[in-house]
């Protein structure tokens, strides 16, 4: 199986930077990105730079415990909230945290998206909790979404911003996508008096379709076992959950034929 080597995932952080950045997603240097490089290590953005310009020598190395291991930067102040995500999912290798703004307006407003208004949100990332409001760059702040993270994929913040997470960092930018957008378009139905949600007796199709592309819950894998030192490679680990989920999907199209036949 095709498997990224670190250069290549630098820079993949640096053109999910840009796209964060040129979406309007994060305003200075807010916003903070990391990819699991391995069950011990992951590859995350500095504290305190724009995302927009990042370069793949600027990005950093930190181990389970958030203890930097490698860059002349210094790791995000918010690193402690990506691990925390890392350690409830084993299937997950990317955290993407931007404030964009119609996502961040519903958080500040204390409300969660969990309305069926649009087709794609509900099949791509189901209902989006909020997360009460924790201090920045504090342990706190990967308390509070802890509760949420096994059940869901993207996330609010209170008073703060957005999280999303992946199997790459791509998968994670492309559901931030995903999350602003339906945040805009509640945004301006609300505004033109009326947010119609679509109606309970098609909500099983978009269940359907979602189980299909294998994004229900609950994610029957083991978390990584932070303390263990050595580098493991990614084929040892992430993909495992891979293979995993990958067979769960081929199991459950062959049930769904032998119920058809
Ligand atoms: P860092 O620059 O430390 O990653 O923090 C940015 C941010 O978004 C704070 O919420």
């Amino acid at each position: 199986m095709f498997e990224k080597n670190q250069t290549e995932l630098r820079k993949d952080i640096c053109e999910i930077g840009r796209r964060v950045w040129q979406r309007g997603y994060v305003a200075y240097n807010d916003g903070n990105i990391s990819i699991r490089l391995n069950k011990d290590f992951v590859l995350a953005t500095p504290t305190g730079v724009s995302k927009g310009f990042l370069s793949p020598d600027m990005l950093v190395v930190v181990d389970m415990d958030g203890k930097q291991v490698d860059g002349h930067l210094k790791v995000s102040s918010e690193i402690l909230m990506h691990l925390a995500m890392y350690r409830e999912r084993c299937d997950i290798a990317s955290v993407v945290h931007a404030h964009p703004v119609y996502c961040t307006g519903f958080a500040v407003a204390g409300e969660a998206l969990d309305r069926p208004t649009l087709p794609e949100f509900v099949v791509a990332l189901g209902d989006v909790p909020l997360a009460p409001y924790a201090p920045p760059s504090t342990p706190l702040l990967g308390e509070s979404v802890k509760p949420y993270i096994k059940d869901h994929d993207v996330f609010l913040l209170a008073n703060h911003g957005a999280l999303a997470i992946g199997q790459d960092v791509y998968q994670a930018y492309h559901r931030m996508e995903t999350l602003e957008q339906s945040a805009q378009i509640s945004f301006i139905a609300r505004m033109l008096g009326r947010e119609n949600v679509i109606a309970p007796s098609e909500l099983d199709h978009l269940q359907n379709m979602r189980q299909t592309m294998g994004l229900t819950y609950p994610r029957d894998c083991l978390t990584f076992a932070p303390g263990s030192k050595s580098p493991v490679n990614r084929s040892d680990d992430v993909n495992e959950a891979t293979v995993e989920a990958m067979v769960r999907k081929v199991a459950e199209r062959l049930i769904q034929e032998m119920n058809r036949g």
